[in-house]
Parts: C-alpha cells; structure tokens; sequence
C-alpha cells in the first residue's frame, strides 16, 4: 500500500489547522513539511516553529524535508521539535553521511534527497544510512509543477541493487501517476497540490490506498 504525505506548501496558510485536519480525516498517512531557505532553492518557506506547533496540534509523523544548504546547524533544533523524520539533499555541501548518522542517533528516520539532475549512483554508497531515499520528481522550490516521469527509472534502479528502505517521490505527484510509481517501488507519495486541493480527498485516499 502505498503512504500519502500532503505536502503542506499547498494548504491555505491563513487556515492550515482547518486544511491540515481535513487530510487528516482523509486518512493519509504521513505529513510532509516543505522547508526552504532561498539559498538551495529559490523560494522561503518555514521554520522549526512550524512543525513544533504541527507535532503539538497533531499526531500524524511529520516528514520534514530540509531544502537547506546547511541543514547540520539545524537539525537538532528540528529533532526537538518531535519530527518523525528528516531529510535532506545530496547535492549540499559538507559532510552528508556524517549528518545522516546524526539524524539516526537522535532516533529519527533518516532521509536523502535528490534532484532531478543527481544520477542515485552518487548516493550508492550513503544508502545503508538512509532510512528513505526522496526521489524528487520536479525541480524542489515549488508546488504546482508537472510531474517528471524520467525520474521512475531512479526508483526502479534502487529496487534492483536490491535496496529495501522506503522510496519517496516528491513533486506533480497525482492519483494518474501513482500506479506507475508503485510498479517502479514506491512506498510514500508526497501529494501537495493533488491533496490539498482536491474536492474530497477522503474518495482519493480510498483509491490510492485500494491500488
Ligand atoms: C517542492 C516540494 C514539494 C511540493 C510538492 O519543492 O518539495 O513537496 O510542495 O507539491 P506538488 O505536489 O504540488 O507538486
Ligand atoms: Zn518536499
């Protein structure tokens, strides 16, 4: 069965206690919080505050995926605001594998992202820290963009060196493209437009969740 993970960055801002619990009640499974920091993305999203308020007000995981050039001076800072997981990119400079195995330490699930244009063969070697590899399926920095389906050959190639954690995509992920995606290996989808924005997402979690 594949996990859905709306991607918050597509709830109303001035309702998301309302947009969140409405997912919620749909039966998704996880909730996946954009944060960005103008400098690894081109656009700013949230802070630790955030997803404080999100583990206080909720108890669905939080999926906390860190679009930062310099996610290690803040990844205890996010650990204590009760994430579930964290992930961030293979593109950043500085020691990945080192903040991996701190992420790990702290009790959390570890996660590693890549873009469109980072090939999975330069992760090869981190996987066994990685507790979820984040396929990212459109350019990070914004919702709204069209899924690219090059990026299930990705998912498709960590199936066969036999890797066995989660597999995440991330970006224009719809209900269209999600057998497509479970064929290749998926376990979690980020939904963020496709979610939030849907007449009733109860019926959608139905149908995904029957796939
Ligand atoms: C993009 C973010 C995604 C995004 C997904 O940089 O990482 O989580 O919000 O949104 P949709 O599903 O609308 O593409
Ligand atoms: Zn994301």
């Amino acid at each position: 069965m594949i996990k859905i993970a709306p991607s918050i960055l597509a709830a109303d801002p001035l309702n998301m206690e309302r947009d969140v619990q409405r997912v919620i009640d749909a039966g998704c499974d996880l909730l996946h919080v954009d944060i960005m920091d103008a400098h690894f993305v081109p656009n700013l999203s949230y802070g630790p505050a955030l997803v404080e308020a999100l583990h206080q007000r909720f108890t669905i995981p939080l999926d906390v995926h860190l679009m930062m050039d310099n996610p290690e001076k803040y990844i205890d800072t996010f650990a204590k605001t009760g994430a579930w997981g964290i992930t961030i990119h293979a593109e950043i400079p500085g020691d990945v594998a080192g903040m991996l195995r701190h992420i790990r330490e702290l009790g959390l699930s570890t996660g590693l992202s890549v873009k469109p244009g980072t090939p999975v063969e330069s992760i090869r070697q981190l996987l066994p820290l990685v507790d979820m590899v984040l396929i990212m399926t459109v350019e990070p920095g914004f919702g709204g963009q069209k899924f690219q389906s090059a990026m299930l050959e990705k998912i498709r190639t960590l199936r066969a060196w036999g890797y066995q954690g989660m597999i995440e995509a991330d970006g224009g992920v719809a209900i269209s493209n999600l057998p497509d995606l479970k064929a290749a290996g998926l376990d979690v989808a980020v939904m963020g437009t496709a979610m939030y924005r849907s007449n009733d997402p109860a019926r959608d979690m139905q149908i995904i969740h029957a796939m």
